[in-house]
């Protein structure tokens, strides 16, 4: 993580294009919509020299039953990096076991790992550190983007504190794991959950996928907006950090959204930079 966010911090001052000789091409593999992951790949790669290639998981051969392990190996022979956008967390297991070249998660049912990345580094970039922070995640704590988020920022010494409603778990797996770096705690109750925390994290509560539970899932999560009556709860001057698409006036309110306490369009900028260190470190091409 620590090289990632090094290559990152050099790539800020630079406007060098690292991959023009190697001209290296990037496969984007996507089963789901995306607009800042997509864009922000596609961006990274042509300006640091390389090309990206977007297939629609509808329009290739995987949509008449052609295997995901033999898409795999051809798609590999053709490109130097995949990056794929997965229902199922499985498929892109399936997809790296049989690739011969590094596969990204460009997000799963169950993980958001360049999301995570690229969060940390924002709150590192705004408060200068991560160690000893306070992070709530509110809402969805069982949603990828928690699971990757409790993670990274455990690992790189942050505390985090999932607030969701009772009877709603977080994933215990990512729980267990993120455990063994920092604390992490699990709340219903938003006061508890936001005490001295400074930064506050919310996602959607309908993570794609999940449409058919849109009904039962907003009624499940209405009480976990992230508004400015809940934020007084935080520390004051807490950061507000959504992954975006948000979906204004439902697990956020415009007010926070745009407010000064906002750093979701430096979060979203970032993702471009920190996709370009990713790309860097696995193509072994960072100076
Ligand atoms: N945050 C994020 O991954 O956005 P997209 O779904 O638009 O890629
Ligand atoms: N949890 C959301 C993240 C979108 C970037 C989803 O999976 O739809």
């Amino acid at each position: 993580m620590k090289k990632i966010f090094d290559i990152t911090d050099s790539l800020k001052k630079s406007k060098k294009k690292p991959l023009e000789r190697l001209s290296p091409i990037l496969a984007l593999l996507f089963e789901k919509s995306s607009t800042r992951t997509r864009i922000s790949f596609e961006s990274a790669m042509l300006q640091l020299g390389g090309h990206s290639i977007y297939i629609d998981s509808k329009t290739s051969q995987l949509s008449r039953g052609e295997s995901l392990a033999d898409t795999s190996r051809v798609l590999s022979s053709y490109v130097n990096i995949i990056a794929a956008r997965m229902y199922r967390h499985s498929d892109i297991e399936e997809l790296a076991k049989y690739s011969s070249v590094p596969v990204v998660n460009a997000l799963t049912d169950l993980e958001h790992p360049c999301q995570a990345l690229s969060d940390v580094y924002t709150i590192k970039e705004e408060f200068g550190r991560v160690k000893g922070l306070r992070i709530a995640f509110v809402g969805d704590i069982a949603a990828n983007t928690a699971n990757s988020l409790m993670i990274t920022a455990a690992k790189m010494g942050a505390e985090v504190s999932l607030v969701g409603p009772r009877g709603y778990a977080a994933n215990f797996e990512y729980l267990l794991q993120a455990s063994k770096f920092e604390t992490i705690e699990t709340t219903d109750d938003m006061q508890d959950g936001l005490k001295g925390c400074d930064v506050v994290y919310t996602d959607t509560f309908i993570s794609m996928g999940q449409e058919a539970e849109a009904d039962k899932r907003r009624k499940l999560f209405s009480k976990y907006q992230l508004n400015e009556e809940v934020m007084k709860f935080a520390r004051k001057g807490a950061k507000v950090m959504h992954c975006l698409p948000a979906h204004r006036g439902e697990e956020i309110t415009s007010d926070l959204l745009d407010g000064k306490g906002s750093i979701v369009w430096q979060q979203a900028a970032n993702k471009m930079l920190v996709e370009k260190a990713i790309i860097l470190y696995l193509l072994n091409a960072a100076r």
